[in-house]
């Protein structure tokens, strides 16, 4: 196909006069620049538009019929949601055969944590620290996506959050900008692969650029300000690492950052994005983003919407038609947004051309390989995988875990224990409930045939009714053990699922209380799109596993620990706090001028509530002990350009095999702006056996102390640092060292 397409536009380029195009040339440049000066304005303006598929009662459309003569006319250069080998070829057949120069579509789709094998949310996936693993999740989504027509996804998310009311901090890596930037890269590795044109890769895309996490009050789409400091340092660096990593496209944020939409913002997208970070892909708005400036209030008219988001560098316009209705005048009245949709244009196009669709723009719709590759049991071996090591274990008194799989009777009590949809979380693309093994059915495969499972919801999820309680309280009264299976609904976490509070929904803290009265031990699994505050239900119940929503496999993976087969070892990405009303709260802030002492009024805390969080950033456990000794540094200090080297003993003192990982920490002392009292700097996940030790060498380059300084330089400063390496970012040991000019 492109030889042919190539040949076609080549024959037009020759047939007209005027020296070789094409001379000092890349392939791909010289194809795309002769395919531009082939085309009319309008078909430009179509490459820049993408319209959304749809459901019918009876399942997925192709797309309504307007969409499809959009198509035929050369004023359509990409869909969502039109999902599958067979919808994908159907809409493929009209642009490739019907339109004037057969440019091929581009079909995305939002497969944030699987396309159709469903793993854990990737908040879930971010307490594994298992970037190898994380990888194998985007790089399955690729395979099943690319199996059925789609090109594209529109991930990985990797907004910061460091406010859990918001509903879509199930979606990212958490509060850590060092966490989150290794993260992103392994998903955007994991999706793309090395060759993006592969059968079994797919264009991902960093979203949502940028700073959307912040939102005020953590209620989703609202306004965020934030210094451009705070910007650099907190927000962009998972940004800037996938665009290093070569991601193919960038999405606009919903939010207003300081009074300008994200979607407009050409300080973040032409500056910062384009030329500092020389990003070369495309960059797609958020659903109808281009026309909400209309109702941001920064533009009068949908006319004014798309010139503010064509100036800003936003390629193409997602849903909304302001591009395909408008630019066309204002083009007329402005010839300089002639190079600009041109170079909009160029983008979309080298995505394309980086796909292989001019070469055959049918070749992922290939409804043999869907059927084969698409939930393939490989991918559910691989989803309780990552689902066991997703699992932090947050208490753990009188060792009540592992249970006894041969107990007598074991209860399992609470309304998510047999939910089908929890498990999924939202986002679930093309998951199915029907392949969801629930808590109750990993529990009851993985006990001894004389062990007798006894259930009851004991409630809802969300509401006042306590009539379940006696049912509960008698199944409980007969077991050896209880399972509280309690937390979230899946439609309590997501995209504008924000919620006030941030504790047990309903009555199910009262659930907890009247088993725990019963004298059992309770085994409290939680799970949840974001952190729950509920102090109660951890310093009271015998054992808590933070389970999130961790798809498919989400039965099995909890009994593997339940029942210690496989010995938790997740860390927290993301904070716990105690209440709500501690937000914002995250591991790495500032000193302040009066840090919290509780025997001085004078000083930074809250009179109604204790300091610090439930559990910090990179806390968990395991079911046996590890201790850190031998703390020592190659070098007291080290010149810029040098690096130095941190060793620690890491000892498993306890009686099973377990994995930990190791973190390590800096502090600048003093800078010349205010810095984080911590800040995570690298890990190390290593298993031991009982008794055995292990030293770990980390490597600290004095570009690894780099931060945004008095000037908005972006460099290290000569000074005291501290270094820390623990268990978690409150336990911890230290050393220090000294950075020369
Ligand atoms: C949504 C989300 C975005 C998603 C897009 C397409 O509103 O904000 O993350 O990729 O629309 O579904």
């Amino acid at each position: 196909m492109r030889i042919m397409f190539a040949t076609l536009i080549f024959g037009l380029i020759i047939g007209c006069s005027g020296p070789d195009p094409t001379q000092n040339l890349s392939a791909k440049e010289a194809f795309i620049d002769s395919l531009i000066n082939k085309m009319t304005i309008e078909e430009k303006l179509g490459q820049m538009s993408q319209s959304t598929g749809h459901w019918e009662m009876t399942g997925p459309v192709v797309a309504d019929s307007s969409n499809l003569e959009l198509t035929r006319t050369g004023r359509l250069g990409s869909f969502l949601n039109v999902i599958g080998a067979e919808r994908t070829r159907i809409a493929q057949e009209i642009a490739v055969n019907e339109s004037r120069l057969g440019i091929p579509l581009i079909f995305g789709y939002d497969m944030i944590h699987g396309y159709a094998t469903t793993f854990p949310i990737p908040l879930a996936e971010a307490a594994s620290w298992d970037l190898a693993l994380i990888k194998k999740s985007a790089e399955i989504t690729a395979l099943e996506a690319s199996a059925s027509g789609i090109h594209w996804n529109f991930a990985p998310m990797v907004d910061i959050a460091r406010d859990p009311r918001w509903g879509r901090i199930m979606e990212g890596a958490g509060e850590d900008p060092w966490w989150g930037s290794q993260v992103a890269v392994a998903r955007v590795k994991g999706y793309q692969g090395e060759d993006l044109s592969s059968l079994e890769t797919v264009a991902a895309t960093a979203k949502h650029f940028a700073a959307y996490g912040a939102a005020e009050g953590g209620r989703d789409y609202n306004s965020t300000e934030i210094s451009e400091r705070n910007l650099r340092e907190v927000y962009l660096p998972p940004f800037e690492a996938a665009s290093d990593a070569g991601v193919a496209a960038f999405m606009n944020g919903f939010n207003d950052i300081n009074g300008i939409p994200a979607t407009a913002h050409d300080f973040l997208v032409k500056q910062i994005l384009k030329t500092e970070w020389g990003f070369n892909g495309l960059v797609v708005s958020d659903w109808a983003s281009v026309q909400e400036m209309t109702d941001h209030g920064i533009a009068a008219t949908d006319a004014e919407a798309a010139a503010l988001a064509l100036e800003a560098g936003c390629d193409m316009e997602m849903v909304s038609k302001t591009y395909i209705n408008h630019l066309t005048e204002k083009l007329a009245l402005n010839p300089s947004y002639l190079s600009m949709i041109d170079e909009a244009t160029r983008r979309i196009l080298g995505v394309k051309y980086d796909l292989g669709l001019f070469d055959d723009p049918y070749k992922y719709s290939d409804s043999v390989r869907e059927a084969r590759v698409v939930r393939h049991n490989d991918h559910f071996k691989h989803a309780r995988e990552i689902a066991k090591r997703s699992i932090v274990l947050l208490e753990n008194r009188n060792n009540t875990l592992p249970l006894n799989p041969n107990l007598r009777k074991i209860a399992v009590i609470g309304p998510l224990a047999t939910d089908t949809e929890t498990p999924l979380a939202t986002w679930s693309a093309q998951g199915r409930q029907a392949d969801v093994t629930t808590i109750l059915e990993g529990i009851k495969l993985a006990v001894g045939t004389d062990t007798k499972v006894l259930q009851a919801d004991g409630c809802e999820i969300n509401s006042q009714d306590k009539s379940g309680f006696k049912k509960a309280r008698g199944l409980a009264k007969q077991a050896d053990a209880i399972v509280a299976v309690v937390g979230e609904h899946a439609l309590m976490s997501g995209e504008a699922l924000s919620r006030a509070d941030i504790d047990l929904p309903g009555v199910q803290l009262d659930l907890l209380k009247m088993l725990k009265e019963t004298g059992k031990p309770v085994v409290v699994v939680l799970m949840n799109g974001r952190p729950i505050a509920e102090p109660w239900m951890y310093e009271n119940c015998d054992a808590v596993l933070e389970t999130w929503h961790l798809g498919v496999q989400s039965g099995p993976a909890i009994a593997d620990v339940l029942f210690g087969h496989y010995n938790p070892a997740g860390k927290l990405p993301v904070t716990i706090p105690r209440s709500v009303g501690q937000i914002p709260i995250y591991y790495n802030h500032k000193n302040t001028g009066r840090a919290f002492e509780a025997q001085d009024r004078y000083t930074t805390k809250y009179i109604d509530e204790q300091h610090g969080p439930q559990y910090p950033f990179g806390y968990g456990l395991s079911y046996t002990e590890f201790t850190y000794s031998n703390l020592m540094l190659d070098k007291p200090s080290f010149h810029q350009g040098d690096s130095i080297i941190v060793n620690v003993t890491l000892t498993n003192t306890g009686d099973v095999p377990g994995e930990e990982v190791a973190q390590l920490y800096v502090r600048d002392l003093a800078g010349s702006v205010t810095r984080p009292i911590l800040e995570l700097k690298g890990f190390q996940k290593l298993m031991l056996d009982p008794g055995e030790s292990s030293t770990i060498a980390f490597t600290i380059k004095a570009e690894d102390l780099r931060f945004w300084d008095r000037n908005m330089k972006f460099k290290s400063e000569p000074g005291m640092f501290k270094v820390f390496v623990g268990t978690s970012s409150a336990d911890l040991s230290e050393s220090e060292f000294t950075l020369l000019d």
